[in-house]
């Protein structure tokens, strides 16, 4: 009886400060869409303990994707992935706006992306006062961009008149990527007010939907605004990108696993393994951040059909199941 009370006391100190640590992309590694990938059930079935120690390992989910509040998309996964996700787990693509809120929350900001007025209130969630949307300068001249009339939704949510932005945030993939060029390059040549700062979110060229072929992400969104502002004006666009393979990206997800992890600043962290899809975003992160990369077939990457990844990873493994496996295997 003691010796059984001992071991759970030990296991449960092991627990707190696990040898191992996960970091999992969600597009193209646990969900296709909006449904989850076949053993990625299990796969984090195995994370919260159903292994071959009996282990419960500490994990987040980051992920260039986003669009809902932490909350709200927490209890969706949740419920898609069959496991208890908590809002303190998932990093998305624009979860490093919050903090940044603390010190420009004031400022007037365009968002940018998303469906309709959902990224105007998450930018509000996070404490940004004066965010604006490109639907409201077309709802105050709709000359702006002659090629698009607001439909009653959006004119419903439209609010004309917003003040010339400090910061363009783009928090999601944009939807409009006319109108919303047209409406970046007037900002940013603006006759009399100052040019805004250019946030980025996500640098995905590629990602992995439902849909059997990569679809053009953010990162897609950017090129475009970057050749058409270059074209008109000859300049190069400046602009701050945030989101993977960026360093802010992983120091802030860093934080999120230390937690998870009951590690304090100062403690030796566990061994963190990435399992993604995308060499230039999830494996090109993680080796830079100094983790172990586990690079999966069911996402953007195809060994089948792409050669070798420009970023090589720790391990290539077919699926999300087999990369918890193997880590668990190569740990203990
Ligand atoms: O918009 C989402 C996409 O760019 C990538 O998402 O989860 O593979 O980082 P994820
Ligand atoms: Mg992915």
């Amino acid at each position: 009886h003691i010796t059984s009370g001992l071991a759970r006391g030990l296991q449960t100190q092991a627990l707190k400060k696990s040898s191992l640590a996960f970091c999992f992309d969600v597009d193209g590694v646990l969900l296709h869409g909006h449904e989850a990938i076949p053993c990625a059930k299990k796969a984090l079935r195995m994370v919260e303990g159903e292994n071959s120690r009996g282990l419960k390992i500490p994990y987040i989910l980051l992920t260039n994707g986003g669009g809902k509040p932490e909350a709200e998309r927490a209890r969706s996964l949740s419920e898609v992935l069959g496991v208890n996700i908590s809002e303190h787990q998932l990093i998305q693509a624009h979860t490093i706006l919050r903090p940044i809120a603390k010190k420009y929350g004031h400022e007037p900001v365009l968002i940018l992306g998303g469906e309709l007025d959902t990224c105007r209130k998450i930018a509000e969630g996070y404490g940004y006062t004066q965010p604006s949307l490109p639907i409201d300068y077309l709802a105050t001249d709709s000359r702006i961009w002659p090629f698009y009339k607001l439909n009653d939704a959006e004119n419903e949510i439209a609010k004309p008149h917003p003040p010339h932005p400090k910061f363009v945030l783009t928090v999601h993939d944009p939807r409009n990527w006319a109108l919303e060029i047209q409406l970046l390059v007037d900002l940013l040549t603006h006759p009399t007010h100052p040019p805004p700062k250019i946030v980025f979110c996500n640098p995905d060229l590629l990602w992995r939907s439902d849909y059997p072929r990569s679809r053009f992400g953010q990162g897609a969104f950017r090129t475009a605004l970057t050749a058409a502002y270059r074209a008109s004006t000859g300049k190069k666009l400046e602009y701050e990108q945030f989101g993977k393979p960026t360093r802010a990206t992983y120091e802030f997800a860093e934080g999120f696993l230390m937690d998870q992890a009951g590690i304090e600043v100062g403690e030796e962290m566990p061994r963190v393994y990435m399992v993604g899809d995308n060499p230039e975003s999830d494996i090109a992160g993680a080796n830079a951040h100094g983790w172990e990369s586990i690079l999966v077939n069911t996402g953007v990457y195809n060994s089948a059909d792409d050669g070798p990844p420009v970023h090589w990873p720790t391990r290539m493994l077919d699926n999300v199941e087999q990369a918890v496996e193997w880590a668990i295997d190569r740990e203990f």
